[in-house]
């Protein structure tokens, strides 16, 4: 017996368990329920007493080195498994996933409220020619917006220009299509400014156009309260005051109510508690001749919005360059939003 013990003893220190498979192998050889160490644990009973002292520690002995040799030998292949990758039982990371981007969002449900109104998107390029940035929308030539000061110009070419607003794409679908029309056109668009926490010479519109017989200022004014309702809150009250673009007669700027309950409401409404939203007003015949539809038989309104302007309100959002700079601390914050 003392030999066999000794002889264990020596495979157990040798053996070498390279795999799963091989440490399970061995668990059986040596403690499963038929294995060596059973066996050797009943002819024990049968051993002499005097040899019990010396054998009974032996036996110990061997047990704590098989166990020991296993425990050593499952940790040592898991971290060996792991540590090459290949271990197809491992539980998925997590992936990790984008955020939508707060101009996005803005955009978004601004364009699904209008399109719950009835109006379909419309999209057109952003480098343009004249006729569709200043002309057809019934700029003088003279007309201080045209300047290189404020305009970029593609190559020099004065029929060649980044657009400034999105209405050339009011001047793209009157082209296009007959009226009734009714549509909702998001785009980018780009001006020579400085770039600070307040101007961009990049930023997104969102342009409306309504087209139609008898289409009434009192269309324009009860579309934009509907608008400014689902987007700021049931209770919104909105105020038109007068203001002119070359393309609308008359033209009126919209302000939201925002309240002057907190410092920041007289700050960012200068003391007013209004605060402006968007430019609009009904289209100029001048604009509707010129392209092709006749202005005793229609009329229409139009509506442009900054999307900058309006996520910095819905978010509290104090510097416009946070929406190009992709830092990723500023973007997380929108986990969540769609
Ligand atoms: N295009 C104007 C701007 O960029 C906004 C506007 C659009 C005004 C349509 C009236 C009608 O400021």
């Amino acid at each position: 017996m003392k030999a066999r013990i000794e002889e264990m003893m020596a495979h157990v220190a040798a053996v070498e368990l390279a795999t799963p498979d091989a440490v399970e192998a061995f668990r059986i050889e040596y403690v499963g329920r038929k294995g060596k160490m059973k066996d050797l644990m009943a002819a024990f009973k049968d051993v002499p007493g005097e040899d019990k002292r010396e054998l009974g520690p032996m036996l110990n002995a061997l047990k704590q080195a098989v166990e020991g040799k296993i425990k050593e030998a499952s940790q040592g292949s898991k971290v060996q498994v792991q540590a090459s990758g290949n271990d197809a039982t491992r539980p998925a990371g997590g992936i990790p996933k984008g955020t939508h981007h707060p101009l996005q969002v803005v955009r978004r449900e601004i364009v699904g409220i209008f399109q719950n109104m009835g109006f379909a998107v419309a999209e057109g390029p952003e480098i343009e020619d004249d006729w569709h940035v200043f002309s057809g929308l019934n700029f003088p030539p003279e007309h201080p917006a045209r300047d290189m000061q404020d305009t970029f110009f593609v190559a020099r070419n004065p029929d060649l220009l980044l657009r400034t607003h999105t209405s050339s794409v009011q001047v793209r679908e009157m082209e296009r299509r007959e009226p009734p029309m009714r549509l909702i056109m998001p785009g980018r668009v780009f001006r020579n400014e400085a770039i600070s926490a307040r101007a961009h010479c990049m930023f997104h519109q969102i342009e409306g156009l309504y087209i139609d017989k008898g289409v009434s200022f009192a269309d324009l004014k009860q579309t934009l309260l509907h608008f400014a309702r689902c987007f700021f809150g049931a209770e919104t009250r909105i105020r038109l005051r007068p203001s002119y673009f070359p393309f609308t007669e008359p033209s009126a700027e919209v302000d939201v109510y925002w309240g002057l309950e907190t410092e920041v409401d007289k700050r960012i409404t200068k003391g007013t508690g209004w605060l402006e939203i968007l430019g609009c007003g009904m289209v100029d015949p001048n604009v509707l001749r010129d392209n092709g539809i006749d202005p005793e038989v229609y009329s229409g309104f139009a509506f442009g919005m900054g999307i900058e302007r309006i996520t910095m309100l819905r978010y509290q959002i104090g510097d416009l360059r946070l929406f190009f700079e992709n830092d990723l601390r500023f973007l997380g914050q929108f986990e969540g939003e769609r």
